[in-house]
């Protein structure tokens, strides 16, 4: 899946002010905007609506997960925003995820569904204790739950795309480095080394979000591609 404008910055910010000064400061042509559980609880669509008004395409990042019928409302909502990506988690099961898909189809919304396989916080013994099998294991599960109901992607660790053999999917991958600060990631990689492995899209965000120059820094990992 081609597509020039590789980066997601994650708005992690907990004001709306914070959060609209950094999207002033950038250019829509260069990245799309993920805003997840802490922007959006606090508040709501106003938030998307006041995103979209400055040009920039949204993946919300709410990771559904929850009965099949909650989860078909939650996504008609969801798409009624008129976002460009929004992601269920795959551990709730065949029927969840096709719950989000038909909700998608009943909408008629081009925005792309994604499915968090193992979150790349859990360790081989969490795994082990939550789903009764190693993580490697888990992925596979998690990824033939995607196939079976005709996901658009995952969202993954870069690394963990090979074990995952969908090569026809869009692959959005967190934990990128420019510099070098780890922050709380286990292991991060630099933008050309997660393409390299197979990401579509590169979550990134307190490398460009702390950046005194955040233009800069985005266009300095699209010449460094
Ligand atoms: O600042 P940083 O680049 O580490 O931000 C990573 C973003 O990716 C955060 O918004 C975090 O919630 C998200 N993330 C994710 N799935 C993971 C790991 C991080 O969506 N497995």
């Amino acid at each position: 899946m081609h597509d020039d404008k590789k980066i997601i910055v994650a708005l992690d910010y907990d004001n709306i002010d914070s959060a609209l000064k950094f999207i002033e400061s950038i250019d829509p042509s260069l990245c799309r905007i993920k805003i997840g559980k802490e922007l959006f609880t606090k508040y709501g669509p106003n938030i998307i609506n006041c995103i979209h008004e400055r040009g920039f395409e949204i993946f919300l990042d709410l990771k559904f997960h929850d009965i099949p019928t909650t989860v078909y409302k939650a996504c008609v909502s969801a798409f009624s925003l008129n976002i460009w990506m929004l992601n269920i988690h795959l551990s709730g099961g065949y029927d969840m995820a096709s719950s989000a898909m038909k909700a998608k189809k009943d909408c008629q919304s081009d925005s792309k569904l994604i499915g968090v396989t193992a979150l790349t916080s859990l360790s081989d013994n969490d795994c082990i204790k939550i789903y009764g099998c190693k993580r490697l294991e888990q992925l596979k599960r998690l990824r033939d739950i995607g196939l079976d109901a005709n996901i658009d992607g995952f969202v993954c660790s870069p690394h963990d795309i090979n074990t995952l053999e969908a090569n026809t999917k869009i692959f959005v991958t967190p934990g990128i480095r420019i510099k070098n600060n780890a922050h709380d990631h286990y292991k991060v990689l630099t933008p050309v080394e997660a393409l390299q492995l197979g990401s579509t899209y590169l979550v990134i965000g307190r490398s460009i979000t702390e950046s005194l120059n955040p233009s800069e820094e985005l266009k300095g990992i699209y010449q460094s591609l």
